[in-house]
């Protein structure tokens, strides 16, 4: 099966590891990919946003199944694109359509479509720039911490939590009346702040059933101990060890299948992953958030315990076969860890030798580039998070020695990782 993946970062390489792995894919191509994903395919020099594109390479290339990475192409209507070409609506693909898309792509109908299902969620209100007073009013009554969310997308940075009414009102008046994350801070949901410990949940539906993948707990702040500034994701572990049985049921059955069911009785073309932010407050979860695609460093960590063939889930999910379908999970513990450019999450500089990456990795490590490139036969620095390691091991912490044993073989000009992945369950 001739199959494209679109996205560029740690997420695709490990998608890309093991789509490489089906009996069924042949060839893969990956667009636009990174140094990494080169070695598991073919990357094509292709924009995410380039929907013309994308759909002329797919008829040149006879493409059968395209899978998305990241969510931008989903919440611009990639899907609603190749639906609507008759060259183009045979293909199977896995992402949702722009309709369902916004579950991620917009605060406000996620949290509207979480009230009309019943989903637990925090209590909110949605303002724009003709019910600003009454926003502020809102904001006002609201005890503290508060949390204030751009509506639209905004690049992981539109979520601001605010320790005062003062500066709640602040934020909301930059929002709104500035822009400050542009068309994206129009609409802004207010929100009530939960306390508790939050992971990362995943299921793969196909629009009626849906299959439950392994869960994981991402590392989000730069530094060691989770202080300062919050990033892409610097680290996950997987199972999360607070993820019990008990607890995993309650997630089905007062969010996951709602949200199913929600789906498919609004009609919601939705074929692919469902990513659920979640938050556990004493012994219930509660949702944080929707996203329409898998996490990164997520899936680096998720991905190497699936055992099922990633294409023969893919096309049962694009025939809607899933309830077939039974998931197999390696028993043992995943850790990634990303190694970073100097100065990110802010200014970084890209273009630095990345030394190590040739030799084979130890046994039960696995290297997913993320921000890599080739250049004149070398593979060099081209983002903040440059790549990670994820180990399996017996327990979590052998699996973050492995890893960190393998980081110390990998060396680039500024290269930083955390050094305390998973602390709080060794
Ligand atoms: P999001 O962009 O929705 O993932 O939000 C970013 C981060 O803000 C989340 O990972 C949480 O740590 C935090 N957050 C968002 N909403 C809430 C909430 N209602 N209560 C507490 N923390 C929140
Ligand atoms: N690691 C969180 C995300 O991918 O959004």
């Amino acid at each position: 099966m001739n199959i494209l993946l679109l996205g560029s970062g740690g997420r695709e390489h490990a998608l890309a590891w093991k789509l490489n792995q089906s009996v069924w894919t042949n060839p893969l191509y990956i667009a636009p990919g990174n140094a990494g994903t080169a070695t598991c395919g073919h990357n094509v020099d292709l924009a995410l946003n380039d929907f013309e594109g994308i759909g002329q390479f797919c008829i040149g290339k006879k493409i059968e199944m395209v899978v998305v990475g990241p969510e931008e192409p989903l919440v611009n209507g990639l899907y609603d694109f190749f639906k609507s070409n008759d060259a183009l609506s045979e293909i199977f693909f896995i992402g949702p359509s722009k309709f369902g898309a916004q579950l991620e792509g917009s605060k406000a109908f996620a949290k509207a479509f979480m009230l009309r299902h019943d989903i637990p969620t925090a209590a909110y209100r949605e303002f724009d720039a003709s019910s600003f007073d009454e926003g502020v009013q809102y904001i006002q009554q609201q005890s503290l911490p508060v949390v204030l969310k751009a509506d639209g997308l905004a690049a992981g940075k539109g979520v601001i939590i605010a320790y005062s009414h003062i500066e709640a009102i602040a934020e909301f008046e930059l929002m709104i009346h500035q822009e400050k994350f542009g068309e994206a801070s129009r609409k802004v949901v207010v929100e009530q702040f939960l306390d508790g410990i939050e992971l990362s949940v995943f299921a793969l539906t196909d629009g009626i059933n849906y299959v439950l993948l392994p869960e994981a707990k991402d590392y989000k702040r730069v530094g060691d101990g989770d202080t300062g500034l919050n990033t892409g994701g610097m680290g996950a572990v997987s199972p999360v060890p607070f993820a019990t049985a008990s607890f995993m049921q309650k997630v089905e059955n007062r969010i996951i299948i709602p949200t199913v069911e929600g789906i498919k009785k609004e009609n919601i073309d939705y074929k692919g992953f469902i990513f659920f932010g979640l938050i556990k407050v004493g012994d219930d979860p509660w949702v944080i958030e929707y996203n329409c695609r898998l996490g990164d460093p997520e899936t680096e960590a998720i991905i190497p315990r699936l055992e099922n063939d990633l294409v023969g889930l893919f096309i049962a999910t694009a025939q809607q076969r899933l309830h077939e379908i039974q998931i197999n999970v390696d028993r043992r513990k995943a850790v990634t860890i990303m190694a970073t450019s100097r100065g990110y999450p802010g200014s970084y500089e890209k273009g630095y030798v990345i030394e190590g990456l040739r030799n084979k990795p130890d046994e039960d490590c696995l290297i997913f580039q993320a921000g890599t490139k080739e250049e004149k036969g070398q593979i060099v620095t081209n983002g903040g998070r440059v790549l990670c390691v994820t180990a399996l091991g017996k327990d979590i912490e052998q699996a973050v020695h492995k890893s960190i044993d393998q980081l110390a073989t990998i060396s680039f000009d500024g290269i930083y990782y955390r050094q305390d992945i998973g602390y709080e369950f060794l």
